[in-house]
């Protein structure tokens, strides 16, 4: 089975995306597996410090150890916004296979020195680093980082944080950012910036966060049954497969897209099966729902479409 080194090895080569899905229980976490069985494509499972405070640490591992026993294709456990050393330290021990240290709000010089001391306990664990440069608007963690707050990464910034961190991936700011609501016009990624960090970095792994499309007929079906989602919008498909078609993007985010299905879904059974008393029914409608979605996002991301 590929370690995550290889898989990104493939990706950047080959042209395509891993797709990189957030999980915070058993539902969420089948979906991705299953997906990623069905499509015969690397899957990346991440979990926030948000989601492991919600499941504990010992109960995250162990899930997704059990889940990925029997395997065939390779699914990786890795931290999503890790935002101190402590808690990288604490994944790294417990077997995660990556880690993203975002020390993407601080000031330049602080985000390499953190980075670097995460990058030199991973590197001894043979743990996969990705670090951020460049800060998304929306929520990441409990912080919210206003639209005006964001910054486009720098392309020069981006290769002197790589060279001076030695992480193996770096997430850059096109424009992206986390949650429903991504843009208020229309949806409009900076492709010409990423070309420029791309010219600056050679080939070298580059993470896309903030990655739902927010699908409007999802939308609707909240809606439809006492949502109350007004406004939301994601990122374009077409820049997506622009993206991993022609770039060197090797790892997409994705969480929102499948929180709005997981949603839709409930919603959706709970009105029409009044009479049904077990949760395991619902709970399974909504896992082969988030699954369905998985699937598309893996198909646009490895460019079978
Ligand atoms: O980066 C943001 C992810 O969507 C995780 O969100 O902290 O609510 O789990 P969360
Ligand atoms: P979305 O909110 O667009 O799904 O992004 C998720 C993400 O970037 C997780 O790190
Ligand atoms: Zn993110």
């Amino acid at each position: 089975m590929d370690t995550i080194f290889i898989s990104f090895e493939k990706a950047l080569k080959k042209h395509f995306s891993i797709g990189a899905f957030n999980f915070y229980n058993l539902e969420t976490l089948q979906a991705i597996l299953e997906a990623g069985e069905e499509c015969c494509m690397p899957v990346i499972c991440s979990v926030s410090e948000s989601a492991i405070k919600y499941m504990g640490l010992d109960a995250t591992v162990m899930m997704f150890e059990a889940l990925t026993q029997k395997k065939k294709y390779p699914a990786y456990l890795h931290l999503d916004h890790g935002q101190s050393y402590e808690i990288c330290k604490k994944a790294i021990d417990a077997g995660f296979d990556s880690v993203m240290i975002d020390g993407s709000s601080l000031p330049y010089s602080e985000n390499v020195k953190l980075t670097k001391k995460v990058v030199k306990y991973a590197d001894k664990n043979g743990v996969f680093v990705e670090g951020e440069i460049g800060v998304l608007s929306g929520v990441e963690e409990n912080l919210i980082v206003a639209e005006k707050e964001a910054k486009f990464t720098s392309p020069k910034e981006a290769k002197s944080f790589v060279l001076e961190t030695g992480i193996n991936s770096v997430a850059v700011a096109i424009g992206t950012s986390h949650g429903a609501y991504k843009f208020k016009g229309e949806p409009h990624l900076r492709i010409d910036i990423l070309t420029e960090i791309e010219k600056e970095l050679g080939k070298f792994p580059i993470v896309l966060h903030g990655a739902s499309t927010i699908d409007p007929k999802i939308i609707k079906q909240i809606n439809a049954r006492g949502g109350k989602i007004k406004n939301a919008k994601g990122v374009s498909k077409d820049d997506l497969k622009e993206i991993c078609k022609n770039h060197n993007v090797c790892k997409i985010n994705v969480d929102t897209d499948l929180r709005l299905a997981f949603l839709a879904s409930i919603r959706q059974t709970l009105k029409a099966s009044p009479k049904e008393t077990n949760p395991r029914y619902f709970l399974t409608e909504a896992k082969e729902y988030m699954k369905e979605i998985v699937k598309q996002k893996i198909n646009l991301f490895s460019g079978k479409y």
